[in-house]
């Protein structure tokens, strides 16, 4: 199966470039690289042995992505390419609802054209919003508290539309949980250009001393040690649930939703302290106030998938800290 991915030099997008090269899949990849590198593309190639074919373009190119479509037997196609930041979705919000809305609807558009007509999307579990208890499970209602959320459940809504309007669609809608770690073998992860928003790559940087000190926001929430709680799950992991899925689509027509998720949370301070641990890394922190618009807790019920995708999250927190450090040191003495 050849199996187009939209955002494939992206983070998630790389590692499971990464997963169906190594499942006999072939891939094609189109990317801007707004967000990436191409050498991510070569390091993809080293890691596998295998080759794949790489589009440097925009989504939104319609006459790209029919070029594509004409040249490749496109199977499927997995959409990772979208802006992901929360906090510039707020201060820029036209830039958000453009990129991430056009690109899905030009992609569905020139699939609807081609009659390729099998998706793998990438939402998230921003669109529980704040959830009314944990764990989350996929029919709790649906809310969002910023621009960048409001993207993924529009997306998740023109999805749903589409296959009301024509049943042979396929579409597996992936709600991330939080997503960290990196490859084993080092070569591929989070590579954030400017000073990291999200808990990872910031205690990464911490503990290569590019950054002074984490912010822990807030450690008055009702939680184990009063600091914000998630489900954080291995990048690997969360790639082979792409595969699963692509497996369920290619057997069914409609449209399902799964939270990838490990079903457990850890706290600021345990993931800090594990980190360390692991590591064998001082990683200075301070307690400040609580970020805007953070909810206290949030992990998935990930039992939807298990039944449906027959997928489960194998690695461990130990596992994620020692892989992220992995990939920054190793990447920063080349
Ligand atoms: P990323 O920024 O590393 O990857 C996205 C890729 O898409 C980048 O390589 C970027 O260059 C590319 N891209 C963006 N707009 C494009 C366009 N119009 N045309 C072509 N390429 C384009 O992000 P990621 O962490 O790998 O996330 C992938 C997807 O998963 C995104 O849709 C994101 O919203 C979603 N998601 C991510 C997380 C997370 O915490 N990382 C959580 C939930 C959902
Ligand atoms: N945190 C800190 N200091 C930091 C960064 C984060 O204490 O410097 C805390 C946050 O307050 C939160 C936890 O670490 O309690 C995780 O924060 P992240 O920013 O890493 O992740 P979020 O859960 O806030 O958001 C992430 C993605 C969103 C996605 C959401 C749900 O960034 O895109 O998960 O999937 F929508």
């Amino acid at each position: 199966m050849k199996i187009l991915v939209t955002g494939g030099c992206g983070y998630i997008g790389s590692h499971t470039c990464v997963e169906l090269l190594d499942n006999g899949y072939e891939v094609v990849i189109v990317d801007n690289l707004s967000n990436s590198k191409r050498e991510v593309v070569d390091k993809i190639k080293e890691i596998t042995n295998k080759d794949l074919t790489f589009y440097e373009g925009d989504v939104r190119n319609q006459e790209l992505m029919e070029d594509i479509f004409e040249r490749e037997n496109i199977d499927a196609v997995i959409h990772f390419a979208g802006y992901k930041a929360v906090g510039e979705s707020v201060q820029l919000p036209l830039k958000y609802y453009r990129n991430n809305l056009d690109s899905t609807l030009t992609l569905c558009e020139v699939m609807s054209k081609y009659n390729v007509k099998k998706l793998v999307f990438s939402s998230s579990a921003t669109v529980y919003g704040s959830p009314k208890s944990l764990p989350i499970k996929e029919d709790f209602p649906l809310s969002t508290t910023n621009p960048y959320g409001s993207t993924k459940l529009m997306i998740e809504n023109i999805l749903k539309d589409l296959v009301i309007a024509d049943n042979s669609w396929s579409i597996a809608v992936l709600r991330y949980f939080n997503p960290i770690g990196a490859h084993s073998s080092g070569l591929i992860g989070e590579d954030p250009n400017d000073i990291p928003n999200n808990l990872m790559p910031y205690i990464v940087k911490v503990a290569t001393n590019e950054l002074e000190c984490l912010s822990v926001f807030g450690n008055d929430y009702d939680t184990k040690d009063g600091t914000g709680v998630r489900d954080y799950i291995h990048v690997v992991d969360l790639s082979r649930g792409h595969l699963k899925a692509l497996e369920v689509i290619n057997k069914t027509i409609g449209i399902d939703y799964y939270n990838l998720g490990t079903g457990k949370g850890y706290s600021v301070l345990e993931i800090v302290n594990t980190f360390s641990k692991v590591n064998n890394v001082k990683v200075n922190y301070k307690i400040v106030g609580r970020r805007p618009g953070d909810i206290a807790s949030c992990y998935a019920d990930p039992s939807y998938a298990k039944e449906k995708l027959g997928w489960v999250a194998e690695k461990d927190i130990v596992d994620m800290c020692r892989d992220a450090y992995n990939f920054v040191i190793k990447n920063k003495t080349k």
